[in-house]
């Protein structure tokens, strides 16, 4: 494994150029996944080992990118408690959403056999990738989780039930959260032992409440995930989206790597945050659907003398990639990165 660039940067080992990947690389921009989605429903890609696998390995063939994320979604979760979930044109629908969570919560049962399908996708991705290709595995972190099981979509953004709960009943919501936690902790757990190279917790909607509430109620949970990683040697990165410069409550007790979202300064996250902390961002994904390339290469240029000064970072989008980005401007980011002398 010494050749991976991605893995050296995780263990501080000086390396030429940042590593680069992309948040959702695979189902978005992809033509070859694009024309499996006419064969497959995506619910049948993520659950067949086999396909699930072929998806996950695309980005790096055709994109060139260090990594590979597993091909699944952060609701199967919910799923492993026995909620039925849709994945429509308007995004993933709940059939029965947690909305008198009190007198639901005592049917979320959890079934660790539905999550048996991405250990074995994990395997054989392990059997197909090459050495130099990390493998990243994830699941979604409590809070955003909890968002969905509650709101049962996420039509409104705000996640209005979801908050309403979390600030009316928050003994209901402990107990709600503390079920995701003890699932994920077991499943990130499982996933660390299949040989994954590095962790990604997705906290898509820290940002929907103040960072204090947010270290109060939610970080504690979120490091038992990741110390569960931890404990087993593989490094976990931590997307804690809109969180603002709460983000400096983010301790390497926490995390080994920081996602920084592209709200906020990369410069200004590096010096908020433990310089123990690694960090990964923050390219705008919209700008990845402009026309005009030299201004696209103009807001990669200003990533240079970061990249020059700081070796702990990973090249990132700042949240995922979406259908309407060119694949053509992803692929030039990752030639880009791999051209560009660092001065390192
Ligand atoms: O490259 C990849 O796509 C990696 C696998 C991956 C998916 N979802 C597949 C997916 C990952 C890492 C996710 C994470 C995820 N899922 C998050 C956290 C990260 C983020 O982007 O904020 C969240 C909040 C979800 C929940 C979810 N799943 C939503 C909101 C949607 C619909 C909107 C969208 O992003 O497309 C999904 C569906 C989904 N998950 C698709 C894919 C490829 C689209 C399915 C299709 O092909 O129709």
């Amino acid at each position: 494994m010494a050749n991976s660039i991605f893995i050296d940067t995780l263990n501080g080992v000086q390396r030429e150029r940042p590593p680069v990947w992309f948040m959702r690389q695979a189902g978005r921009v992809l033509p070859s996944y694009l024309k499996l989605r006419e064969q497959y429903s995506f619910r049948e890609l993520m659950l067949t080992p086999e396909l699930a696998a072929d998806v996950t390995l695309l980005p790096v063939d055709e994109l060139g990118v260090d990594a590979a994320i597993l091909f699944s979604d952060i609701l199967i979760i919910p799923e492993a408690l026995g909620m039925d979930i849709k994945f429509t044109d308007k995004g993933p629908v709940f059939d029965l959403p947690l909305h008198d969570a009190k007198n639901q919560l005592p049917f979320l049962k959890p079934d660790s056999s539905k999550l048996e399908h991405v250990y074995k996708a994990l395997d054989i991705i392990k059997m197909r990738k090459k050495d130099d290709v990390a493998l990243i595995g994830f699941c979604g972190a409590p809070f955003t989780t909890f968002c969905y099981m509650v709101e049962g979509n996420s039509v409104n953004h705000n996640f209005p039930k979801a908050i309403k709960l979390f600030y009316n009943y928050p003994h209901i919501a402990s107990q709600l959260l503390e079920i995701i936690t003890e699932l994920s902790i077991e499943y990130a757990g499982t996933q660390a032992e299949h040989g994954i190279d590095v962790f990604q917790l997705f906290e898509t909607n820290a940002g929907l409440i103040p960072s204090d509430q947010y270290v109060e109620r939610i970080l504690p949970l979120v490091k038992r995930i990741t110390n569960a990683v931890r404990s087993k040697n593989t490094p976990v990165i931590f997307f804690p989206k809109g969180m603002g410069t709460g983000i400096k409550h983010i301790n390497p007790d926490a995390a080994d790597f920081v996602s920084i979202d592209w709200q906020f300064s990369l410069t200004e996250a590096r010096e908020l945050c433990n310089p123990a902390l690694g960090i990964q961002g923050n390219l705008d994904p919209r700008i990845l659907s402009i026309d005009n390339r030299d201004i696209l290469e103009k807001e990669l240029e200003k990533y240079h003398s970061f990249g020059a000064k700081n070796q702990n970072w990973i090249f990132n989008t700042g949240h995922g990639l979406s259908p309407d980005n060119k694949f053509e401007n992803v692929k030039f980011v990752v030639d880009w990165v791999k051209r560009t002398n660092w001065n390192r």
